[in-house]
């Protein structure tokens, strides 16, 4: 089994109009096209993408996630800097999970330095863009070897 999910949080559905200055200009749309491109050409047998703006919507799909893939690929949106919920989460479950986040959080607000998440995940990666996502699963493919 090497499924991988790669969810995103709050706000991420409106990539590409969005603030582009700092989250570019693709679509959210595009951007899972080419990860699910990315992830067929690193071996997963398949790529689930998820996006919700709903702190629980993502929490069950993480508890989801643990009983049919073998890694997560997670940008939590402002989630990441508050949700002690999300951070349980990801510490109940087994499979790895990578955090990414678009922009370079640490250039910008001091609220955005800080990573509830970072703790309980097995790396993080930020600032390369829409990079970011397929550089998670690059690590995500060599890790589970
Ligand atoms: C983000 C950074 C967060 O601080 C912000 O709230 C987002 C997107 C990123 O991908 O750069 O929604 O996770």
């Amino acid at each position: 089994m090497k499924n991988v999910l790669i969810i995103n949080g709050p706000n991420l559905n409106l990539l590409g109009e969005r603030e582009p200055g700092i989250y570019g200009s693709d679509t959210y749309e595009s951007v899972c096209r080419e990860a699910v491109i990315k992830a067929k050409e690193l071996g997963f047998s398949d790529c689930e993408c998820f996006q919700s703006n709903h702190e629980g919507g993502i929490i069950d799909k993480i508890h989801a996630a643990r009983l049919d893939k073998c890694g997560i690929i997670i940008n939590a949106g402002a989630l990441t800097h508050y949700s002690y919920a999300l951070r349980d989460a990801i510490a109940a479950v087994k499979i790895p999970v990578i955090e990414v986040h678009i922009s370079n959080v640490h250039t910008r607000e001091e609220f955005r330095h800080h990573s509830v998440i970072s703790p309980v995940c097995r790396g993080v990666i930020c600032g390369f863009g829409k990079y970011s996502y397929t550089l998670g699963l690059q690590a995500l493919a060599d890790m589970l070897g």
